[in-house]
């Protein structure tokens, strides 16, 4: 269970705030660069991307359009399921519109690789994704990443947007949890 102070669930931090910050800004210079001159909508998906969303949209100058999707590929427990359910579709239409998918992080792929085909197949013009975190060691599919924040281990993470059973989610920073955490 969550104790009553989340920072002294953690085992270790991964990526501090200011490594999150600075790479955000490179990343959204570089998108920047790539989308001048398009019409960029901007899909977050929920819940656990509304910190790279808040913070990477605002480092970004070109003007934007945003949406949420949510969609649900793990229950409470650590491991991906594989079945994706839309629990919550977009507002915009999508016929040919540039589409920057955010997300958290990029574990199995699954969840992305099954979000990109289903958002193709509505007319988009194109459809690239910016992750803040993958680990390459856990894919189970191939997905195509255009803008990656940090690769990392092959262990769970939380804060930063990133959930343990809906906790831990306003953690400013990316680290592991304690293993008492996940046995009491
Ligand atoms: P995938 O389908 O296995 O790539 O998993 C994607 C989703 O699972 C992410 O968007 C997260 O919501 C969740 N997830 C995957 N790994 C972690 C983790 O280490 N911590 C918290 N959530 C995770
Ligand atoms: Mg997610």
């Amino acid at each position: 269970m969550a104790s009553a102070a989340p920072e002294s669930d953690i085992e270790h931090v991964l990526l501090t705030e200011q490594q999150l910050d600075s790479r955000l800004t490179a990343i959204a210079a570089q998108i920047d660069a790539d989308y001048a001159g398009c019409d960029l909508l901007l899909v977050g998906v929920l819940k656990g991307a509304v910190m790279v969303m808040a913070d990477l949209s605002r480092r970004i100058t070109h003007p934007v359009t945003m949406d949420w999707m949510a969609v649900s590929s793990y229950g409470s427990g650590t491991k991906s399921s594989g079945v994706v359910r839309i629990l919550k579709d977009l507002d915009s239409d999508l016929h040919g519109r540039h589409v920057l998918v955010v997300e958290d992080i990029i574990d199995s792929g699954l969840t992305l690789s099954w979000l990109v085909a289903n958002l193709r197949s509505r007319g988009a013009a194109s459809v690239e994704i910016a992750a803040m975190l993958r680990k390459p060691d856990a894919a189970k599919v191939e997905v195509d990443v255009r803008y990656v924040g940090f690769d990392i281990p092959n262990e769970f993470v939380v804060g930063y947007g990133l959930d343990y059973d809906e906790h831990y989610r306003n953690l400013p920073y990316v680290g592991t949890l304690k293993s008492s955490v996940y046995s009491s």
